[in-house]
């Protein structure tokens, strides 16, 4: 294995990303971060510290001094991140609240500078799994391996759902639909970085595949 192997996964809100990413830097024994959770993180912060999620300048200074990511593979979630000194887990990234304003805060290009910056900080320790939405046009775009997962937004309501009733949250599949479906029209229209796939990324529709299956095909693009 190359001693710098960067791996970058993007695609749209609950595609499996996150699963697949976590699972494929399992196998291969590197570390692994999702970087959606660091923007969860400092919209989690901006709305804990009543920050407006519209003024960017402020919403950077939160990050830059309050959000901090470590990793840590034998962690919850794969990584760390914290909020001040404070561990974040997946409840409160995941938070209906958090989801809510999250694509504001992400929109913002000086937030997106300052997050870029840190990710690339954290590609250059080594060997990385890094999931996202603009992993492999911005972040990484030398990445070894870049990887676009797609899935019918039918499927991505399915597996949301599970995650939700499995964390105690009731939500309807058509209120999901109409999340999924309005995040994907923010995250793809935005004017800085929107979601999109890079022109060497290799595309896998993983509807109908588990998450297992889909770090295998990974694995066979690897070699
Ligand atoms: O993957 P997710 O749902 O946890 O991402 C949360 C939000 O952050 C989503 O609205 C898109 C945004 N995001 C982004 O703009 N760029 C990334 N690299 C990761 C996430």
């Amino acid at each position: 294995m190359p001693a710098d192997l960067q791996i970058a996964i993007d695609g749209p809100a609950a595609s499996g990303k996150t699963t697949v990413a976590r699972l494929l830097a399992q196998r291969l024994g590197v570390v692994y971060v999702d970087t959606g959770a660091m923007y969860r993180a400092l919209a989690h912060a901006a709305l804990q510290t009543q920050t407006d999620v519209d003024n960017e300048n402020a919403l950077v200074r939160l990050f830059d001094q309050q959000i901090r990511v470590s990793l840590d593979r034998e962690a919850q979630l794969g990584f760390r991140v914290f909020w001040k000194e404070k561990e974040l887990g997946q409840d409160e990234l995941d938070s209906p609240v958090v989801t809510a304003v999250v694509s504001i805060v992400a929109a913002h290009p000086l937030v997106r500078e300052a997050m870029v910056r840190e990710q690339r900080r954290i590609a250059a320790e080594g060997s990385v799994v890094m999931a996202g939405r603009d992993i492999g046009t911005v972040v990484l775009p030398k990445a070894s391996c870049k990887i676009f997962l797609t899935a019918s937004v039918a499927a991505r309501v399915q597996r949301r759902r599970v995650q939700l009733d499995n964390s105690g949250v009731d939500v309807s599949a058509h209120e999901l639909t109409q999340e999924i479906e309005e995040r994907d029209r923010l995250d793809e229209t935005r004017k800085i970085s929107p979601l999109a796939k890079a022109s060497d990324a290799h595309v896998i529709d993983s509807s109908t595949l588990t998450a297992d299956q889909v770090v295998g095909e990974i694995c066979a693009l690897l070699g």
